[in-house]
């Protein structure tokens, strides 16, 4: 997706698939997606689905049938069965945000009174969908008109109300916003363009909108809430501004900056699954937790746990320390229980050593195991190689630092 101002090539080449995208939403068009996405559930290869799907449908509609067919399938795990309503580029694909997630944010806004959302960056609407589904009229705005298109097309195929889709820069919209609102609404949601050239951007003056417009909208519209890197420095967090690291599946999923009217606590972190979230929260900063000796379980906090800097909190609970202070192992006398960590029963505890490893475990006739890290430069799939051996035990072996040494741990399965 074009980040820059849109020179004439690519000008062009938006033209174009803004042309394809109408010429799909028809009913001959409609009738080619099918095709192209029963020839993908086939499983035809794509040379022949493509000279099918052009001797069938016409040139003009097959390779853009084909093309949106696959990005169906590739969004179908997120989206659902609205994968198959819904128009994708690769680009707005790799860019959307997870629909469930996008649900859940919409529903904190408008629990928190918010009735009119700007969505600033809709790229293919996965934002502007969840707002409208939880009933805000909404103003999504793009630079890109692929993007304006393929929203307000998708919004159309959902059948959803109170969308205006709008080209607009989100820079100048921000910098003009007055009196809790923009673009005419009294909340948004930002979502910066966070990639380049199929590579994150780490720098958060780089993003599109940069950071000084995050900034910017914080201060501006305290009924807003801006989607950020996972990495973001706590540093870079304005006071009075809720932090929120969320995690599905043992990975951080997004992480988000709440606005002043809509903040609730200092930091949160949520556990997001198919039931459901989970969520710790802290008014303050909770501080460091206190390190201690290794014990007989040990403790793998979540990662939004850990980004959001509440193992303290998780450490109380639990009656547990850190194994060394700059590591977010914890160590307790008895398996968790919580939702917050990953518990393993300690068999051992010795100097990191690969000989010494590998003799402890052919003796307790350990051929596999499973390699975690912290705090050590090894590679864990080439030291579970290394390990390999012919007994027909399984151990967790957790390599990390404990008060400065490099140790590992022998661990039993999770419980
Ligand atoms: C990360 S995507 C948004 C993804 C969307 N929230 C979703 O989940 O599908 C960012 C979008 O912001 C748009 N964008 C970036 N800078 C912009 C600017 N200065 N003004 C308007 N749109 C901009 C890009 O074109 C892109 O579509």
């Amino acid at each position: 997706m074009p980040t820059g101002n849109l020179d004439e090539d690519s000008a062009a080449q938006s033209a174009e698939t803004v042309r394809q995208l109408r010429a799909l939403s028809t009913p001959p068009g409609a009738a080619a997606l099918a095709r192209a996405a029963a020839l993908l559930d086939g499983r035809t290869d794509a040379v022949t689905a493509l000279s099918r799907l052009r001797a069938e449908v016409g040139v003009d509609l097959a390779g853009p049938a084909w093309g949106i067919a696959r990005q169906r399938e590739k969004a179908r795990p997120a989206f659902g069965a609205d994968a198959d309503r819904l128009l994708f580029t690769g680009d707005t694909l790799e860019q959307a945000g997870r629909p469930a997630l996008a649900a859940r944010r919409a529903g904190r806004l408008l629990d928190g009174g918010v009735r009119s959302v700007a969505d600033l960056g809709c790229a293919a609407g996965t934002d502007t969908i969840a707002l409208a589904r939880a009933g805000a009229s909404v103003v999504a705005v793009d630079r890109d008109p692929v993007a304006r298109e393929l929203t307000a097309l998708n919004v159309a195929a959902l059948g959803l109300r109170g969308v205006q889709v709008r080209d607009a820069d989100v820079v100048d919209l921000v910098a003009t916003a007055d009196d809790g609102r923009v673009a005419g609404c009294d909340a948004a949601v930002l979502d910066p363009a966070r990639r380049a050239g199929g590579r994150r951007l780490l720098d958060p003056d780089r993003w599109s909108p940069p950071w000084s417009t995050v900034l910017a909208l914080l201060d501006r519209v305290p009924r807003c809430v801006v989607k950020v890197a996972p990495g973001l420095d706590h540093a870079r967090v304005p006071d009075g501004v809720e932090a929120e690291w969320v995690s599905a599946g043992g990975s951080i999923v997004e992480a988000l900056l709440w606005g002043r009217d809509l903040s609730t606590t200092w930091r949160r972190a949520t556990l997001a699954g198919a039931g459901g979230a989970v969520e710790l929260t802290a008014d303050t900063d909770p501080g460091p937790a206190p390190v201690g000796p290794v014990r007989g379980w040990l403790h793998e906090p979540d990662p939004a746990v850990i980004r959001s800097g509440l193992v303290s909190l998780v450490a109380t609970d639990l009656g547990a320390t850190l194994v060394d202070p700059t590591i977010a192992y914890l160590t307790s006398d008895s398996t968790a229980g919580s939702p917050w960590t990953s518990s393993y029963p300690v068999t051992d505890v010795l100097p990191f050593n690969l000989k010494r490893l590998r003799a402890l475990l052919r003796a307790r006739g350990v051929g596999r195991v499973t390699v975690k890290k912290r705090g050590s430069p090894i590679e864990p799939e080439t030291l579970a190689r290394q390990l390999r051996g012919p007994g027909s035990g399984t151990a967790v072996v957790v390599v990390t630092r404990v008060a400065g040494a490099p140790t590992v741990l022998v661990c039993g399965p999770p419980s």
